[in-house]
């Protein structure tokens, strides 16, 4: 076998093994090899095995110490594009106001509407920019960002303009997503609202391929299940993905479409039903939760034990934004689904590996296997498990994007 490129010197290492997403019991299911080796050709996984077995050639190797080693992660729901900052709203609901009563005041999402409005496509990019960096190095080797601070489709399509920007600029494969966020103040103009979407914004965007998905905010200050359905069949027509953001503060609705259209992710969860968790558990739906929001919002934590136990398939994000979950690091959203979720350790490395991979409906990453992109994380220890363990400082030491060590 001939390689571009040896890892070894990898005490453990660990990853989940075949196609996604993992459901149930079976997200407690890895691959760990003890004193292993990686082989690396033409920018994927040629081979891995335990490092005495490797047998092929390659020109160049790197020792990373006895440390483990993991899949690179993937956060599958970041709004990491947005001017201004919500330190008010923080002030104000750390005296007692709610989340929800600031966006019905025009406050909240409509302050950063505001703020974004008025900055430059460069002073978004420069904004965004240091944002990525973060993610990435706290592992994140695949990032979802979202519109949605646009409002007008002009305003939307120029912050998907923004995220396409960053996409070469940054060595994380960025994954678009066009979220339709909040609707007009003045309920006469919601259904104009949503035709416009449907008719002339995500037709430009599916023509101008500037976003993969398209995303609806379904709650009670925002949109209806009836108005999702009729935006993300829009989507669908015209060949884009769907999601959803879901069961946050309320239940109207929103899972069931979700779950209806087979969706391959719906987002938040944090209200949902026992019923609603045995739904999510019978079907092909990836559920994604958000910890950072129920950490920063003080609200109940999503279902995530409930989920897996019924069967679910469960990914986890960031929500990286600046209202509900200032989190710029992949890894410390797994740490907290273990503490407020009440995820397992081998769970949460699923759920930010092939399970959110699974959330996007990408079958090439999330795992370290032959043929997959060599995407992989060197961590800061010789256990992989100090990854959803340590609070407050960075268990990556080195992140590898397809065959490049990109951040240490
Ligand atoms: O995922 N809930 C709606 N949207 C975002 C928050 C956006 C914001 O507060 O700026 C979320 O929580
Ligand atoms: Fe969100």
């Amino acid at each position: 076998m001939n390689a571009d490129l040896l890892v070894r010197g990898i005490r453990q290492l660990a990853t989940p093994q075949g196609p996604g997403p993992k459901r149930g019991a079976e997200m407690r299911r890895l691959l760990v090899i003890e004193h292993a080796a990686i082989a690396v050709a033409r920018r994927r996984i040629l081979w891995l095995g335990p490092e005495a077995e490797w047998t092929g050639h390659a020109p160049q190797s790197v020792d990373v110490g006895h440390r483990a080693v993991i899949p690179g992660l993937i956060d599958p729901h970041t709004h990491a594009v947005w001017a201004g900052d919500r330190l008010a709203d923080f002030e104000a609901r750390i005296s007692g106001v709610a989340y929800e009563t600031i966006l019905a005041r025009g406050g909240g999402i409509w302050s950063t509407i505001r703020a974004t409005a008025s900055a430059s496509e460069e002073e978004l990019v420069a904004l965004a920019k240091p944002r990525l960096d973060a993610l990435v190095r706290s592992g994140a080797t695949v990032i979802e960002v979202k519109s949605g601070y646009g409002f007008t489709p002009e305003a939307e399509l120029r912050m998907l303009r923004v995220i396409q920007r960053l996409t070469p600029a940054r060595p994380a494969r960025i994954i678009p997503t066009l979220l339709i966020h909040v609707p007009p103040k003045n309920e006469s103009e919601r259904a104009a609202y949503v035709s416009d979407a449907c008719r002339i914004l995500i037709p430009e965007v599916a023509r101008q391929r500037l976003a993969q998905a398209v995303d609806v905010f379904v709650e009670k200050e925002a949109w209806s299940a009836v108005e999702a359905e009729q935006i993300l069949n829009a989507a669908r027509q015209h060949g884009l993905g769907i999601k959803l953001h879901t069961e946050q503060f309320h239940r109207v609705g929103g899972l069931e479409v979700g779950l209806r259209m087979n969706a391959p992710s719906i987002d938040h969860l944090e209200a949902c039903s026992a019923e609603q968790i045995a739904q999510v558990g019978r079907s092909a739906t990836v559920a994604t939760i958000l910890p950072g929001v129920s950490l920063h919002l003080g609200l109940p934590p999503a279902p995530g034990r409930a989920l897996i136990d019924s069967g679910a398939a469960v990914a986890v994000g960031t929500d990286l934004n600046p209202g509900s979950s200032p989190l710029f690091s992949i890894s410390a959203a797994l740490a907290l689904a273990v503490r407020l979720n009440g995820l397992t350790a081998q769970e949460a490395l699923v759920a930010g590996t092939l399970n959110a991979a699974a959330a996007l409906s990408l079958s090439d990453a999330g795992r370290i296997e032959p043929g997959m992109p060599a995407d992989f994380l060197v961590l800061d220890g010789p256990d992989w498990r100090s990854l959803v363990y340590t609070l407050g400082a960075n268990p990556v030491r080195e992140v590898w994007i397809a065959g490049e060590r990109v951040a240490a």
